[in-house]
């Protein structure tokens, strides 16, 4: 989700040895055939939209009727409606602008059904060096169960850091957790580096009500691994488990969570999934259906891994350290197709219009593609 650019600028120096992941056994490429076999490396993909220059989208939904929902966090605090994604040219409209409350829009989450929510908060100015304004930040909801959907606030969060993940529990949808965690004080001119603890935040968004229940954990703090990166950023619940990503250790983690969110027992010990520690992780999503309990997908800096729960293996599927090395910039979220036509898609949103020449040209350009993971397998 949202990386600074600093981490941006990190990212570039200490991921260009990053790409050494463990290799490949995926089936291998059938250059005789000329035509690419299922699950060959680096996964087939297409562009699905290109946002103008200057717009960095952020974060993936996709409704129960297979559209998707990306939110945005320059030049506004839009949500954009990508319908049918299985069409060659499907339309793209925006659906919201949150401008009464916010300017940048970070994570989005499906609440109960064809509800979602979202957050973000003002900041200083759209070019992305900005911070937050100190105490800004809101939890929204999109109710897309009317037409035209209707937004409403839920919650101000001024103790909020950076909110970033969205995720609903799974037995009671209308309660969602929220990921949180900056190293740059909220300021027009950042200097005070000081970290802030990485956390969770329920919330019941019918009562706005909201509480910490992780806090002080290392396995969601930065530690300056990588330089001042964030570090719990993307959340997920998986049958009874949390899982989030560190982007500054390239650690994922996961703990027991019971039904009303809290970890099975209060000073639970996070488990490591997997770790890459050159990687700068930002989101992830499991799947394709069937085998949501095997594997993950997480977007790196520049490119997508895979990634085995049982072993914590990692691959590249594209992006830096594939032939597709300048497909994948700035990615920063992933979700896999709803419908038959699309289970096995994997839309990936990011916010670079190129992989930058150098740290003084970085250009944002949002983006959405599609990566077809049909046949692919450790
Ligand atoms: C931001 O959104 C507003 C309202 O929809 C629009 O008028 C404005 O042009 C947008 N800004 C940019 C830079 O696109
Ligand atoms: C997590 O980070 C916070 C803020 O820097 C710090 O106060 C706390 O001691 C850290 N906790 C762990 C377990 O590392
Ligand atoms: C991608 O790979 C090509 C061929 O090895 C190389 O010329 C190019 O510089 C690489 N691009 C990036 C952004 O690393
Ligand atoms: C958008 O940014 C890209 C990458 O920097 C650049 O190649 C392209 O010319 C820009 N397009 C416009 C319309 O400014
Ligand atoms: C992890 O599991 C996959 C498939 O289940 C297997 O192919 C791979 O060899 C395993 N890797 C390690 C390091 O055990």
């Amino acid at each position: 989700m949202l990386s600074s650019v600093s981490t941006i600028l990190l990212g570039l120096t200490a991921l260009i040895p990053a790409v050494s992941a463990v290799p490949a056994t995926a089936v291998p490429r059938d250059d005789t055939a000329g035509k690419q076999q299922p699950g060959t490396l680096p996964l087939p993909e297409r562009l699905l939209y290109h946002w103008p220059n200057g717009t960095w989208v952020e974060n993936i939904a996709v409704r129960p009727n297979g559209n998707l929902l990306l939110t945005t966090s320059t030049p506004n605090g839009t949500v954009w409606h990508v319908k049918k994604p299985w069409l060659a040219q499907p339309e793209v409209e925006l659906a919201y602008n949150f401008d009464q409350w916010v300017d940048r829009l970070i994570g989005i989450g499906e609440s109960t059904p064809d509800k979602y929510i979202v957050v973000g908060s003002r900041f200083y100015s759209p070019d992305p060096l900005s911070s937050q304004v100190e105490r800004t930040f809101a939890a929204m909801e999109l109710d897309f169960t009317r037409e035209p959907p209707k937004a409403r606030l839920v919650a101000w969060f001024p103790e909020a850091a950076l909110l970033q993940g969205v995720a609903a529990l799974p037995w009671d949808r209308s309660t969602v957790l929220i990921s949180d965690q900056y190293v740059l004080r909220p300021r027009r001119i950042q200097q005070d580096w000081t970290p802030s603890p990485g956390q969770i935040w329920r919330l019941d968004t019918r009562t706005g009500k909201y509480e910490l229940t992780m806090t002080d954990y290392a396995e969601m703090n930065t530690t300056y691994a990588h330089g001042p990166d964030v570090g719990i950023d993307g959340i997920r619940i998986l049958g009874d488990q949390l899982y989030w990503v560190n982007q500054d250790t390239g650690g994922i983690h996961r703990v027991q969570i019971k039904k009303n969110g809290y970890p099975v027992t209060p000073r639970a010990k996070p488990e490591t999934v997997a770790k890459v520690d050159t990687e700068l992780w930002n989101d992830f999503a499991f799947g394709p259906e069937g085998k949501k309990d095997e594997l993950m997908w997480v977007t790196g800096f520049n490119n997508i891994y895979a990634i085995s729960i049982r072993n914590g293996s990692a691959v590249v599927v594209g992006g830096a350290g594939q032939s597709n090395n300048e497909t994948y910039p700035g990615p920063t979220s992933c979700q896999f197709g709803r419908t038959d036509k699309d289970k096995n898609i994997l839309y990936v949103t990011g916010n670079m219009a190129a992989i930058p020449p150098d740290l003084e040209h970085i250009q944002l350009g949002g983006w959405v593609r599609a990566v077809d993971t049909t046949g692919f397998h450790f």
